[in-house]
């Protein structure tokens, strides 16, 4: 499958006007602005750009934007990524983009020396989590389950769909 990650680096990329456009609907069906205020909370996430240990990917298939992801290298733990937003937009879900951009994400988090991966579920998308391989910690935020996965730099059995073979 055609799936590639697009970074936008800021504020004043040319892309930035996709992001934003994805991010209300995103910020809408999640409820993640339920006591924010949506864009001051888009442009926040722009204005963090910047730094080589976080990244707000674009999620391309083929030359369509299907979604957009937002993850880091925590501050605390070197060893652990953090997906903090990721969308796919609904006229193409279903056909495996998501999957194929969260191993996309999960290597280059190995690549940059994370060994596993943890988010916060929105409670509707737990199940697609679960498919990508993570699990439930215990632990909650604002009733949301946090969901851990271990990062694997051979997945055998669990090989991303967009490789070869
Ligand atoms: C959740 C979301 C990212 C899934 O994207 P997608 O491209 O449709 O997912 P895929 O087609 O790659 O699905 C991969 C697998 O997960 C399953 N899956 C997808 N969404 C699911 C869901 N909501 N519940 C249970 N399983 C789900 C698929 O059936 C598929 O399983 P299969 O391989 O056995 O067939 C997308 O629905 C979305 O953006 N939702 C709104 C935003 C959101 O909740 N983001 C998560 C924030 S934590």
């Amino acid at each position: 499958m055609d799936v590639m990650l697009k970074q936008i680096y800021g504020p004043e990329d040319p892309w930035c006007h996709v992001f934003e456009g994805l991010a209300r609907p995103y910020m809408v069906e999640t409820a993640a602005g339920e006591k924010t205020d949506n864009e001051a909370f888009i442009k926040s996430i722009l204005q963090k750009q910047g730094s080589s240990t976080r990244w707000l990917m674009l999620i391309m298939s083929g030359s369509q934007v299907a979604g957009f992801a937002h993850y880091k290298i925590s501050d605390e733990d070197p060893a652990l990524g953090e997906i903090y937003e990721f969308y796919v937009t609904p006229g193409v879900r279903c056909r495996g983009i998501g999957r194929v951009a969260v191993n996309l994400i999960h290597r280059s988090l190995l690549t940059c020396g994370a060994s596993k991966s943890e988010l916060t579920a929105n409670p509707p998308a737990e199940g697609f989590w679960a498919k990508c391989g993570y699990s439930q910690t215990g632990e909650c935020v604002r009733n949301m389950q946090v969901m851990q996965a271990r990062l694997r730099s051979d997945p055998s059995g669990d090989r991303p769909s967009d490789s070869p073979g």
